[in-house]
């Protein structure tokens, strides 16, 4: 069987499409939210790893989602770009306007179908939710040729009435039908089965691409996809470390893993560059300020880390001992050295590109260079990890209004800790000095001094880039002003100007969300 899609043409019938919600779903989730710059991207970087679709956003949610929908569209190929919407016109009609210059674009519509959202959430009558489905797809249809309709808790909707709505959006002309398990209650033999019986009953079900698109609550999202795809779904969503909402989604990684290293039980074929999986996980753990779990699969410190006298001799002998796959098919290189003080620009270019860095422009790269330099004169040894820190850290801060320059701290346990600091505001450099409980305290009411605002501190974290007492600090600083939250990141050798760096990203982020108007509610 081969499918002829609108946007993929024809497809074989075990090729999978991989669907990556990591900037809509994975971004709804309190804490992920990012800003522009930091979509767009990101959304290169799923780009380069080869999703086939790209969810990028809500638009009808905000006009800061509208916005970096719209330039996701605008900028980033490769992928076709999806804009979620609910079935009502204004919903429809704000998504196509923000993919519309998209090379390959897709109306993502969701309507809930199960008895319990449509009595409580929706308050409709079942014929009335049929009804809408069929509506609301004919309409995106005016706008797309390639329309992706979703039952919304389908995991918890009644069979038959599941069959009649997923057949009247066929007919209405959706082109991509997916089922949510939306609140993560489904088991693998329930997705499965899901699948099974669409496919058989549904008229029209050859004519379509069926997507699975599973939550993590019971931690069953990766095994429920699988499920899923054995059931006749190709067209996975997922999102990049399993961000999303709750428990999170689940994660492209894993699946992919999954399918690549156990081909006897999973024999289909997808589009993701595996080598790049690390550096993706990477820049969203840096965006986002969440590392992962240190054992998580694939992309955890430890999941190729292998710790006991036994298992080591194991590996020692033959890798395939204990690694049921390579570090390097995740793109996981053995920390190399770098260059040293004596490098010179052409070399860091080129070590940028062999990291996976495109074009970073002028500015930020001579800013990435002058640190470079600064930090090869400090650290004994310096790491592509520290590289990839420092790089990440520089392009954040393009087009911030407040910037770090300078930071003296005196400190100890014998006398109160005093900053003096000075900023860049705006291209004017300000200075402050200040005291408090620690050096961290007394720095943060520097900026205070320099830059009065009411954000409330709500959470301050500090991780090392590298091993060793020399290595570069990555501390994250969450801000929250009137019930909006931002997360900001800085890296240096020195923990305090780390630290001085995440909140001064984080401010920045505030100013940007200030201008931004209050998004509207959107469910799973
Ligand atoms: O979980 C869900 O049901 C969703 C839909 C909007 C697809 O995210
Ligand atoms: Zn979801």
């Amino acid at each position: 069987m081969s499918i002829n899609h609108p946007n993929f043409g024809a497809i074989e019938a075990n090729r999978v499409i991989i669907f990556d919600t990591t900037l809509r779903d994975g971004e709804q989730s309190p804490g992920f939210s990012m800003n522009l710059d930091e979509k767009v991207r990101m959304a290169e970087t799923l780009a380069e790893l080869g999703v086939d679709v790209l969810e990028a956003g809500f638009p009808i949610a905000s006009i800061g989602d509208f916005e970096s929908v719209r330039r996701i569209a605008e900028t980033v190929k490769g992928p076709v770009i999806a804009g979620l919407a609910r079935t009502a016109r204004d919903d429809i009609q704000r998504a196509a306007e923000a993919i519309r210059s998209a090379e390959r674009k897709r109306i993502h519509v969701f309507l809930s179908t199960s008895p319990l959202h449509m009595k409580y959430k929706l308050k409709m009558e079942p014929e009335a939710v049929l009804e809408l489905a069929s509506t609301s797809v004919t309409f995106a249809r005016n706008f797309v040729d390639d329309v992706e309709w979703s039952a919304e808790d389908g995991s918890r909707t009644e069979p038959d009435f599941l069959c009649r709505c997923v057949e009247a959006a066929i007919a209405a002309g959706a082109t991509t039908i997916n089922i949510p398990d939306t609140v993560g209650y489904a088991v693998p033999e329930d997705m499965e089965r899901i699948f099974r019986m669409l496919r058989e009953r549904v008229p029209g079900a050859e004519k379509v691409i069926f997507s699975t698109h599973c939550h993590n609550d019971l931690g069953l999202g990766v095994a429920n996809t699988l499920a899923a795809v054995r059931g006749g779904a190709r067209q996975i969503e997922c999102t990049i470390n399993g961000i999303g909402e709750r428990a999170g989604n689940a994660s492209l990684e894993e699946v992919v893993m999954a399918i690549r290293t156990r081909p006897d039980q999973h024999p289909y074929s997808n589009n993701i560059v595996t080598q790049n999986i690390m550096r993706t996980s990477k820049l969203l753990a840096t965006i986002t300020g969440f590392d992962v779990q240190p054992n998580k699969a694939i992309v955890g410190r430890n999941a190729f880390a292998h710790e006991s006298g036994i298992h080591q001799d194991g590996v020692l002998k033959n890798a395939a001992t204990y690694e049921i796959m390579t570090p390097e098919s995740v793109g996981l290189q053995k920390n190399s050295l770098v260059m040293g003080k004596h490098s010179g620009r052409a070399a860091f270019r080129d070590k940028l590109s062999a990291l996976g860095y495109g074009d970073l422009g002028d500015n930020s790269l001579n800013d990435a260079f002058r640190r470079f330099k600064d930090l090869a004169d400090r650290k004994k040894i310096v790491y592509d990890d520290d590289i990839v820190a420092l790089v990440d850290d520089e392009v954040m801060r393009d087009h911030q209004h407040i910037k770090f320059v300078s930071l003296e701290l005196y400190a100890g346990s014998k006398t109160k800790a005093r900053a003096i600091l000075e900023l860049d505001v705006d291209g004017i450099t300000q200075s402050a000095e200040a005291s408090g409980d620690g050096p961290v305290d007394a720095t943060f009411n520097a900026i205070h001094a320099i830059f009065p605002h009411q954000a409330e501190l709500r959470l301050f974290s500090v991780g090392a880039v590298t091993d060793g007492t020399d290595a570069q600090a990555r501390c994250t600083v969450r801000l929250e002003e009137s019930g909006k939250l931002v997360d900001g990141q800085g890296a240096d050798t020195d923990t305090i100007v780390a630290a001085a760096r995440a909140y001064l990203h984080a401010l920045n982020k505030l100013l940007v969300k200030r201008a931004r108007t209050e998004p509207v509610a959107l469910s799973a």
